[in-house]
């Protein structure tokens, strides 16, 4: 099928590459030129594992296509995604201003063809494929295109995985011929990875994807405030989510205590469905709650360090890690950059080190160290921040060598606490041992 995917962010980007590995012709469009010829050099926009090969195979073969708007393609096009970034105002409700633009786009350059389904794929608030709709009703007869919602579900790290191996797919229709096309595009999808795909109303198709981000995100939160009791209960949070969260009708997954959830998604969601639900005339409490934990979470960290330091800041701290999570190089709404900034705000002296974030682009005034023994070397304590398996498996005695004070607070619950303490380090987490 011919296919355009109007934006090449994130979500944009990563389905344009699969749909042309699966044998599509997309046109992966951008109104932002500059980053249109970075995508025809194969310089990639961001860092997500196996994204630069796909793109550079499809691209190569002639499946990809960039491009600055649909006005410069000459094919008709089946399908076309909307993928535009959804930020949210100072409410917290998203604006779905380029969603609105990116329609009025396609209402001008569909006329010539046969029959279009346009794809609402950004994250918008139900009603917003209504919006979409009226605007290509306004310059197109009805029965020449149909629209659909289709949210997505995949994660920052494991985005192609995610794609071709998905829990479900939703497609939000309320037109049997347009829902048919967009099975049809998944249908390699569907069959490799046998997921079940269901079809609902558009509205609903919307909800599911604020219903899930916020979802995910006070999971997150109530292990956070189970792990914090566990620490005055002198219990270990590990074994009490193994042991609650091996029901399954709760699930292991998103269960990992830690200075909180960030990135481009779960916190704007949470804020897009607060304000959602407002506007809709409901208070939304459970969130806000959620929100709050996510922030205290932080706060109850820094005071671990304090406490063990009396409050004095005015020490030498490596940092280890700054993006949000692990195997990106995402700064959005990073916990570890909440942290940090924190602790220097403080008086704290940090070093920092990130597997592959370079520090040029963090606001705050850091030195960067590109080897986590140096970052460490004459220490007062070492922080992780971010769980990258590279810390895991750090040389823990060389680095016990190294510090000035073998002491170290582990924002993510990541390392192995036991042997830690056995190597004679004091060793701090949120809701197991040491706290
Ligand atoms: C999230 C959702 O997981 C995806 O399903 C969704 O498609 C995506 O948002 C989106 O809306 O585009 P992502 O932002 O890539 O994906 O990141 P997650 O893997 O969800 O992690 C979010 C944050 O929660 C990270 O800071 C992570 O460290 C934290 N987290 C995650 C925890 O603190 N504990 C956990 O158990 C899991």
């Amino acid at each position: 099928m011919n296919v355009a995917i109007i934006g090449t962010g994130y979500v944009g980007l990563v389905t344009a590459a699969c749909l042309a590995e699966l044998g599509n012709t997309v046109y992966g469009i951008d109104k932002d030129s500059s980053k249109v010829e970075k995508l025809r050099r194969l310089q990639m926009p961001f860092y997500e594992p196996g994204l630069d090969e796909i793109v550079k195979n499809t691209y190569e073969k002639g499946n990809l296509v960039f491009c600055s708007s649909l006005k410069e393609i000459n094919d008709k096009l089946d399908i076309i995604f909307i993928c535009v970034g959804t930020y949210p105002l100072e409410d917290g409700y998203p604006d779905v201003s380029d969603v609105k633009k990116a329609a009025e786009e396609i209402s001008e350059n569909i006329a010539g063809n046969e029959y279009t389904v346009v794809v609402q794929k950004s994250t918008a608030p139900p009603g917003t494929v209504e919006i979409v709709k009226e605007i290509l009703q306004q310059k197109n007869p009805g029965e020449s295109f149909g629209i659909v919602s289709n949210p997505e579900f995949l994660k920052e790290s494991t985005a192609i995985e995610d794609t071709y191996y998905p829990d479900r797919i939703v497609i939000g229709a309320d037109n049997e011929k347009a829902f048919s096309v967009i099975r049809d595009l998944f249908d390699p999808i569907i069959e490799k990875s046998k997921c079940p795909v269901y079809k609902m109303k558009p509205i609903e198709a919307e909800l599911v994807k604020y219903a899930a981000n916020a979802f995910l995100a006070t999971k997150i939160s109530y292990a956070n405030s189970i792990a914090m009791l566990c620490d005055k209960l002198g219990s270990d949070i590990k074994n009490v989510v193994k042991g609650f969260g091996s029901d399954r009708r709760i699930g292991a997954e998103f269960l990992k205590s830690g200075i909180g959830y960030g990135g481009s998604c779960l916190p704007k969601d949470v804020k897009g469905l607060i304000s959602i639900s407002k506007k809709h005339g409901m208070d939304f409490n459970l969130l806000q709650e959620v929100e709050v934990v996510n922030d205290n979470v932080k706060d109850y960290f820094i005071e671990k360090i304090s406490k063990e330091f009396n409050g004095d800041f005015k020490k030498e701290f490596a940092v280890f890690g700054l993006s949000f999570k692990p195997n990106t190089d995402d700064l959005r709404e990073s916990p570890a950059l909440s942290v940090l900034e924190k602790l220097i705000r403080l008086g704290a002296k940090t070093k920092v080190h990130d597997p592959v974030v370079d520090g040029s682009h963090v606001h705050l005034e850091i030195e960067m160290s590109g080897d986590p023994y140096e970052a460490a070397r004459n220490s007062h304590a070492a922080i992780f921040l971010t769980e990258w398996d590279e810390y895991r498996n750090l040389d823990f005695k060389k680095l016990y060598g190294l510090m000035n004070q073998p002491i170290i607070f582990d924002g993510r619950n990541m390392l192995d606490g036991e042997m830690l303490l056995s190597l004679g380090f004091k060793y701090f987490d949120i809701g197991s041992i040491g706290s």
